[in-house]
């Protein structure tokens, strides 16, 4: 079987084979952790934050969406504490001369001794057959008890050095575990030093005196400087919510793993304000309706777990991550903060303006409270590939390698194959595409054997592919082709629109979170 890290390489050139993600300025050699999407991942991407999109200000009277310039005013990032404290621990290692954070080296320890555990009750499973009780064996095993308080040893000290921003301690961790650097396998390291994160860049000519700007890290930060426009202008009252979809800019220290960790990405955020002492009572709800959105997509609910925050960031009183089970390992998506009134105080003490918002059932003035939803799109996306991506093996010693994105995520919803390319089929396909194209994203594919065409469909995820063949001109019927099932049938052209229609409605998506 091929090990994880074998299927997230191959899903990697599936990306770039099939037109859904490159390297940027490949021809120039790329540039680190920054992508193009192509003709397939923008289709993807766009139906991603639609469902995000819709799911904000469509079944919520409540929330309203705007779209702030990346651009903000430098005392922005004073005032949200960014020019401060958005900051990674970096490490090098003297031998290889690589660059990584001194945190996620000990996350991956931590994680290790997981897997270390996991394997001792694998080889115990095998050993004592049906008979094995695996939370007895954990309970019991000394083995797998010392590694558990080796994992607990470790994670208190962290958790503790990360919580007093202690970075002598974080490298004494590295070095009292014995953590090696993946490329040198050395144990020669620096010192831990703080990195902060924001491109920043100049605007205006030097003449004028060009002040310094910063690329935004998050978009929240358009929305708490525009919650009072918003609140005056569509009238909104408390609790209510503002989303937006941006790009956001970090310039990470270890851009890894593909899309995961991007120096340019993009987020769909939602900042709901609420009345002071309410935040975790909403902080729960918003939890709960995040994982519900994740969950209704079908990728398997086995996939996602929350991890709430073992160091809260300087505005959090709550946080709590959804995780996804990546290809190389459970991985946040999305995160769900309860930021506390620090923001709009902070905006508020910068600016010198009064940004309180007028209660008029309370008849008093207050600074809100505000849960925060966070997804990054470029994380939404790999999960829902690597959840998709399948190799399949077939009757008769055939294989196919399939993405099973759901429908109403899939980039093209339906093919329209002539069987030939003439007496008329052609003609015929593209009216039956001339009616279908307003409702859905259509492809048309006349090369090559019916079963090559499959193939390539199955692997760009398109649900439908639909044969149009010499009868469909006397019958008007087709025959249509299930992605998942390979099933096909023979159904009237006049039911296309309706049976896609069905599997691809966003709708029927809603209905099962709301
Ligand atoms: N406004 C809060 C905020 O930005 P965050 O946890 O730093 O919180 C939110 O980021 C989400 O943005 C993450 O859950 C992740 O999906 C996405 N994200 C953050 N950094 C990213 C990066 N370098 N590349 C891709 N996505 C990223």
């Amino acid at each position: 079987m091929a090990s994880q890290e074998d299927v997230f390489k191959k899903l990697i050139a599936h990306c770039k084979e099939y037109g859904f993600v490159f390297p940027s300025s490949e021809i120039y050699d790329g540039l680190g952790a920054v992508y193009d999407y192509g003709q397939m991942g923008v289709e993807l991407k766009n139906n991603i934050k639609k469902y995000w999109w819709d799911s904000m200000v469509l079944l919520h009277d409540n929330i309203v969406g705007i779209d702030a310039a990346i651009f903000m005013h430098p005392t922005t990032w004073k005032a949200s504490g960014h020019v401060d404290a958005f900051n990674d621990p970096l490490i090098d290692n003297k031998d290889s001369k690589k660059r990584y954070r001194a945190d996620v080296l000990i996350e991956d320890l931590l994680a290790k001794q997981d897997e270390k555990v996991e394997k001792e009750c694998e080889k115990a499973a095998k050993k004592f057959g049906d008979s094995f009780d695996k939370d007895m064996f954990i309970k019991t095993n000394q083995r797998v008890i010392d590694l558990i308080a080796k994992k607990e040893e470790i994670h208190t000290r962290f958790v503790k050095a990360l919580n007093d921003s202690d970075l002598a301690e974080l490298k004494k961790i590295i070095e009292d575990y014995e953590v090696v650097c993946p490329i040198s396998g050395s144990k020669n390291w620096t010192d831990v030093r703080q990195f902060n994160l924001m491109f920043s860049t100049e605007m205006g000519s030097t003449a004028e005196g060009a002040s310094k700007i910063y690329l935004r890290p998050e978009t929240a930060q358009g929305i708490f400087v525009n919650y009072l426009n918003v609140q005056k202008t569509g009238r909104m009252r408390i609790p209510f919510g503002i989303a937006q979809i941006g790009k956001a800019f970090r310039n990470e220290i270890v851009a890894r793993q593909f899309i995961f960790r991007m120096r340019e990405f993009e987020q769909m955020e939602m900042q709901f304000f609420v009345k002071p002492g309410t935040e975790l009572e909403w902080f729960a709800k918003w939890k709960e309706i995040r994982l519900k959105w994740h969950k209704a997509l079908g990728l398997g609910d086995h996939k996602y777990r929350y991890h709430d925050h073992d160091k809260l960031a300087h505005y959090a009183n709550a946080a709590t991550d959804i995780e996804f089970e990546m290809p190389f390992g459970f991985k946040e998506v999305e995160g769900i903060h309860s930021r506390t009134d620090f923001d709009l105080s902070s905006h508020e003490k910068y600016s010198g303006k009064n940004i309180k918002y007028f209660d008029p059932e309370l008849n008093q003035s207050y600074t809100p409270y505000v849960i925060e939803t966070s997804i990054g799109v470029d994380r939404m996306f790999l999960s829902v590939m690597a959840a998709s991506y399948n190799e399949e093996q077939l009757e008769g010693g055939d294989s196919r390698v399939v993405l099973s994105i759901p429908p109403i995520l899939a980039p093209v919803k339906v093919c329209v194959m002539p069987l030939v390319k003439k007496d008329g089929l052609p003609e015929k396909a593209r009216e039956i595409i001339n009616e279908l194209k307003y409702d859905f994203k259509c492809a048309y594919d006349e090369k090559d054997s019916i079963g090559k065409r499959y193939r390539r469909q199955d692997a760009v995820g398109t649900p439908f592919c639909v044969t149009v063949d010499h009868d469909s001109l006397v019958d008007h019927c087709v025959t249509i082709r299930y992605r998942d099932t390979m099933l096909q049938e023979r159904i009237s052209i006049s039911d296309l629109g309706r049976i896609i229609g069905e599997k691809v409605s966003m709708k029927e998506l809603f209905k099962k979170i709301v």
